[in-house]
């Protein structure tokens, strides 16, 4: 056991450790160290806590989830109120806000700084010494909530701020937004509407939500994050513009968002403003606008503020993201597995450009929550790259002639019963032979995450399932040219096309061909990790539960959709089928021999057409020499490669100072298999030449 005296220090050195982890991996995005390692100073942290309970201070960075839960919340008065922002939604009024602007300061031409506007909830944190002492929403912009306990939870708020030269200023009151990212709420509804649970119509409510919540143990496991934009008061930190401002938070361990410009005259705002708007849709987060802002203070000061709102800054609204239409019917679609889909059959309406025709309703559940009926006027809306949903229903244009919805008590395709188990939201077709199911399950089978049959569609499968010829992927394969070619459509020489590519298809990798089996739960990321871990299609069979559980990421739902999967007969019969029809998951053993490293640590984003090769293939040649793809880019981007008429993500690389490779660049990168020596002409990451991997060691150098 540990004295007090040595547990003490310890305790220190450990707090001082971790909250500049934190620092790293929530402001800079950049960390040093793995989870794993973090995890240990944690638990190492924790245990001497436990020890010690007398050394526990409320800055701790253990003290986040630590207050019971609370009857409300106390309302507090913000030191300077916060303000709101007028709005513009078109560029003449941002030149009328400009001409305001000049003429109230008396300056021909103003710097202004302009920022992504997030569509979350805004706070102010309160630092005293350092310390967090306080969080609360904007409220009235008077008062507002206090949810202290609330904020502590988010892991990018500091409890106790980086000392910058030694010192941290004796008061800090800062303001920023608290969003999730988009990512993040498609995966948090994902395992609501498994569990059956009301799902977050956009970021804002699940932000909104989660800061309001009574219990603070609810809100730590809510994916939030924050970005600070705006000062209350201050003491002992001198400041004199924007940018200032966006550059020294982060040194004192508070996040920023790094996506902003300086402008010289409103003109560069408004190019500013029409870039974020085209890379809309490759943001991390929902950005409803763009803000533009004076870029001094003291300008500011002399442009001042009216009622509720400042004169110095305006918000530049994106187009509207909700339309208006009729729920003309409700279609049930019956999945691989047998779940039947409601999905809404709307009049078609343009939202952002894109027509909506259709949206899925989840389940039975959720269209009594929404209380949506055919006939209804609804709203409509698309959020980032998630599927078009229904928000409301619009019950004071009803006129009555609106009929409610139940879901088939018979499959819809088979006409076999259907049943919905108690625990859960979903209602399916009991028949394991239903064509539906058969249809669908060949159809990602052949998919391109699968074993890739070029030239296998939904029609060319509804005729052979419905003539007959076939029930199981591995009848595919049995298949003559002759058979193809009697199919609707079909040319001989487009059947033997198919039976080429059915040929080719064989030789397949173990991740495509547990894919493409569709065992409940395991999707292409699964499937990559069973192989890696397993490297032999027999151990995915034989392991036990603890065995792949033991995998990294592969949860206990995963798991057992793994074992009921080959605890089947049906499904064994399937695997079996396959493989004797010459289909052969080429060991990962070989690959894994043949794989290089020389990309170990390195994330690629790839965006245009390449010439010599589709980006799928692309992705894989990343992948075998052992790199990453994402599929948008990040801070965490190392490269991205950028082919013909490439989209936003090209210039979405360039504002985050993040190099870019042309094709001829990528194809020397991939055969110099980890030879030193060769350049890439990419900008190198941060002041260093080339790029720093995992390793400390440096590519491209
Ligand atoms: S500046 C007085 N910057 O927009 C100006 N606001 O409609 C203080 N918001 O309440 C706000 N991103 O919640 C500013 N980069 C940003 C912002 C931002 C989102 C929100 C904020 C504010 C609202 C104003």
């Amino acid at each position: 056991m540990t004295t007090s005296r040595e547990a003490s220090r310890e305790i220190e050195s450990l707090r001082g450790e971790i909250r500049r982890h934190n620092v790293l991996y929530h402001v800079y995005d950049a960390p040093e160290i793995p989870d794993s390692e973090y995890d240990r100073l944690f638990q190492r942290l924790l245990a001497l806590e436990a020890a010690h309970p007398e050394l526990v201070t409320p800055d701790s960075p253990s003290q986040r989830v630590g207050a019971a839960p609370s009857a409300g919340f106390e309302s507090v008065e913000h030191g300077v109120p916060m303000l709101s922002l007028s709005n513009a939604f078109d560029v003449e009024s941002l030149l009328a806000f400009d001409r305001r602007v000049r003429s109230l300061v008396e300056s021909d031409r103003v710097l202004y700084v302009a920022e992504p506007k997030l569509d979350g909830l805004s706070v102010e944190l309160v630092y005293e010494d350092g310390a967090l002492v306080r969080g609360a929403t904007r409220g009235d912009g008077i008062h507002g909530e206090d949810v202290t306990a609330n904020l502590r939870t988010v892991r990018g708020i500091p409890l106790r701020l980086q000392p910058v030269g030694g010192a941290v200023p004796s008061l800090l009151e800062v303001r920023g937004e608290v969003y999730v990212e988009t990512a993040a709420l498609e995966k948090l509804n994902e395992e609501r509407l498994r569990l059956g649970l009301e799902l977050f119509a956009n970021p804002r409510n699940l932000a909104a939500g989660s800061l309001r919540q009574l219990d603070p143990t609810v809100t730590a496991t809510r994916p939030l994050r924050i970005f600070c934009y705006d000062l209350g008061r201050t003491q002992g930190l001198e400041i004199k513009t924007q940018s200032e401002l966006l550059d020294r938070l982060p040194t004192l361990g508070i996040p920023v968002n790094s996506l902003y410009q300086r402008c010289d005259g409103i003109e560069e705002a408004i190019a500013f403003y029409e870039r974020l708007r085209e890379m809309r849709d490759e943001l991390p987060y929902e950005a409803d606008g763009v803000v533009i802002k004076i870029e001094s203070f003291s300008l500011r000061h002399r442009a001042g503020q009216i009622s509720r709102s400042p004169r110095w800054a305006i918000a530049a609204k994106f187009p509207a993201e909700q339309g208006i239409t009729i729920l003309r019917d409700i279609a049930v679609q019956v999945g691989r597995t047998g779940t039947l889909t409601p999905v809404a059959v709307l009049d078609p309406v343009r939202v952002r450009g894109v027509e909506i025709s259709s949206a899925t309703l989840h389940n039975e559940d959720e269209i009594r929550r929404k209380d949506l009926r055919i006939g209804d006027t609804v709203v409509v809306q698309r959020a980032g790259d998630v599927i078009p949903q229904i928000v409301a229903a619009m019950v004071d244009r009803r006129t009555g002639s609106e009929r409610e919805f139940a879901m088939p008590i018979r499959c819809p395709v088979c006409g076999s019963p259907t049943v919905r188990h108690e625990e859960q939201a979903a209602q399916r077709c009991v028949n394991v032979s239903c064509p539906a199911r058969i249809k669908q399950s060949l159809l990602h089978f052949v998919s391109k995450g699968g074993l890739d049959v070029e030239g296998i569609g939904p029609k060319l499968i509804d005729q052979v399932v419905d003539n007959g010829l076939v029930t199981r992927a591995d009848d595919l394969f049995r298949l003559s040219v002759g058979q193809w070619a009697a199919q609707e459509r079909m040319g001989t020489k487009s059947a033997q096309n198919i039976v080429d590519a059915l040929e080719k298809a064989k030789k397949t990798t173990l991740d495509r061909f547990l894919f493409a089996l569709g065992i409940p739960e395991v999707g292409a990321s699964s499937s990559r990790l069973l192989a890696g871990a397993f490297q032999f299609l027999d151990g995915v069979i034989a392991a036990d539960r603890d065995a792949l559980l033991a995998v990294p990421d592969i949860g206990p739902a995963t798991a057992d959709g793994i074992l009921d999967f080959f605890g089947s007969d049906a499904n064994r019969q399937l695997v079996d089928g396959l493989l004797a029809a010459g289909v052969t998951p080429g060991n990962a053993e070989d690959k894994a021999l043949h794989r290089s490293e020389a990309l170990a640590g390195l994330t690629f984003v790839l965006t245009g057409t390449l010439s010599t090769m589709s980006r799928d293939e692309a992705a894989e040649k990343i992948r075998e020499q052992g790199g990453a793809v994402a599929s948008s880019v990040s801070r965490k981007t190392n490269f991205v490669v950028v082919g013909e008429n490439p989209g936003s993500k090209a210039s979405k690389a360039t504002g985050l100072g993040i190099p870019t490779i042309d094709e001829a660049e990528f194809s020397r990168v991939l055969e110099r298999e980890g030879s030193a020596g060769s350049s890439v002409s990419g900008r190198p990451v941060g002041n260093q030449q080339g790029v720093r991997r995992d390793d400390g060691s440096t590519l491209f150098a």
